[in-house]
C-alpha cells in the first residue's frame, strides 16, 4: 500500500515510518530536515502553509494516511495556545477533509484527554482535558470525525528511541541510569505506554481493517512512571537505588497533567481480535533495538552536531 505518514521526524512518526517501510511504500512528511538514508520517500514542508496539505496529498497519492504531526510539547502548548490550536485542531481537520473518499486515515490523539479521576476510561466516557495541549487534541479528534466519519482516531501513549535521543521518558531513564546517574519516577502517575515500533503494527492493522471512529490504542499494562523506571534499571543491570520515588506535585510541572492515563482497550481488542501490546515485550524489544544499534541508526539520519546530541536533556512532550 502507499502509506503517507506526517511528522516522520517525530518520536512516533520516525519509528512508524521505519516499520511501515518494511512492508509498504512509505511517504514521510518532514517539516525541515531531510533524513539521511531514510528507507522511504521524504516530502518536506511546513503543513501550516497554505496549500501544503493538498500538495502533500497530490504528490503521495496515498491509500492510507497516519497523521502524527502535532505540537506535542505540553508546556509549549500552554505558552502558545494559538499555535496548539492550529497544529492540533485545525490541521487535523484539513487532513481529514483531504482524505475523505480518497484514503483511509488514522489520526493520532492522546490518552491525556481525560482528567485521570476515573481509571479505565472507555471511548464512551466523557473527556475532561486539563490543559491547552489536551484540549487542542480533543478538539482535533472532534473535527476529524466531523469532517470525515470514515476516519479512525487513535488515543495513544508511547515510548521508544528518537532521532536526537531525548524525546521519550524511556530514553531519559535509560541514558541516565546507564551513566550511573540518579533519576526520579512519579509513584502517583499511571499509564499504559507501549513501544512506538509495536504501536506501528497496530495502527497499520487498524487501516487494513478499515476501522472508523474513536479507539483507545494503548498498551496492556497499567504502571506508575516509578515502576517503569525500575523496569528499565533492572534490564540495564543498574542499581535500583538510583531510582527514587517522587510525587508529581513535588516536581512542580508547569502544565496540569492527568495522574491516571490507564485507558480501557476492550473495544480495540474486540474489533481487531488481538490483544494489545504488553509492556514487558515492548521493553525487551526496546533493549534489543539498542543492542542492534537502532538509536545510532536514528542519529545517523540527522545532523550530529554536539548541541543536538545531549541524551540527558529531558523533553516535555506528551508521554513524559
Ligand atoms: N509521545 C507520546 O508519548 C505521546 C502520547 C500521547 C499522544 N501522542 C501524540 O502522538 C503524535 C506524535 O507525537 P510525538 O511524540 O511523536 O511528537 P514529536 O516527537 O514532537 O513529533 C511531532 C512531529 O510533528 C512535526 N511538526 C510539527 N509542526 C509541524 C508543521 N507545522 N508542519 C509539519 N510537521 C510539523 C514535527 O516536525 P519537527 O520535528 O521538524 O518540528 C515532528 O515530526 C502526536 O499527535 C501526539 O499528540 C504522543
Amino acid at each position: 500500500m502507499r502509506v503517507l505518514i506526517t511528522g516522520a521526524s517525530g518520536l512516533l512518526g520516525v519509528n512508524l515510518a521505519l516499520e511501515a517501510a518494511k512492508v509498504h511504500t512509505v511517504y514521510g512528511q518532514i517539516k525541515a530536515l531531510p533524513l539521511k538514508g531514510a528507507p522511504f520517500t521524504q516530502l518536506s514542508g511546513d503543513l501550516m502553509e497554505d496549500g501544503a496539505v493538498e500538495r502533500m496529498m497530490e504528490t503521495a497519492q496515498p491509500e492510507w494516511v497516519i497523521h502524527c504531526a502535532a505540537l506535542a510539547d505540553v508546556d509549549a502548548c500552554e505558552k502558545q495556545p494559538e499555535l496548539a490550536e492550529q497544529l492540533n485542531t485545525r490541521l487535523p481537520g484539513r487532513i481529514a477533509q483531504a482524505c475523505k473518499g480518497k484514503a483511509g486515515l488514522v489520526h493520532i490523539s492522546t490518552d491525556a484527554v481525560f482528567d485521570g479521576t476515573k481509571p479505565n476510561c472507555t471511548e464512551e466516557d466523557i473527556p475532561n482535558p486539563l490543559g491547552v495541549y489536551a484540549r487542542s487534541k480533543l478538539e482535533g479528534e472532534r473535527v476529524v470525525l466531523k469532517n470525515n466519519p470514515d476516519a479512525a482516531v487513535a488515543r495513544i501513549n508511547i515510548f521508544g528511541w528518537s532521532l536526537y535521543g531525548k524525546r521519550s521518558l524511556a530514553e531519559w531513564f535509560f541514558y541516565n541510569l546507564q551513566a550511573g546517574l540518579p533519576v526520579k519516577g512519579f509513584t502517583d502517575v499511571y499509564f499504559r505506554t507501549q513501544l512506538a515500533s509495536d504501536l506501528a503494527d497496530m495502527l497499520l492493522n487498524m487501516l487494513e481493517q478499515k476501522l472508523s471512529g474513536l479507539y483507545h490504542v494503548v498498551g496492556a499494562d497499567c504502571v506508575s512512571k516509578y515502576d517503569f523506571a525500575l523496569e528499565i534499571a533492572r534490564r540495564l543491570g543498574a542499581p535500583e537505588s538510583l531510582v527514587s520515588p517522587m510525587k508529581v506535585q513535588e516536581f512542580g510541572l508547569k502544565a496540569a497533567r492527568s495522574n491516571n492515563l490507564c485507558l480501557d482497550t476492550g473495544k480495540l481488542q474486540r474489533v481487531l481480535h488481538r490483544p494489545v501490546n504488553q509492556l514487558s515485550t515492548g521493553l525487551d524489544r526496546f533493549f534489543e533495538q539498542y543492542a542492534q544499534g537502532y538509536p545510532h541508526l536514528l542519529r545517523s539520519m540527522v545532523d550530529n552536531s554536539p548541541k543536538n546530541l545531549n541524551p540527558y536533556m529531558h523533553g516535555g512532550n506528551d508521554g513524559n
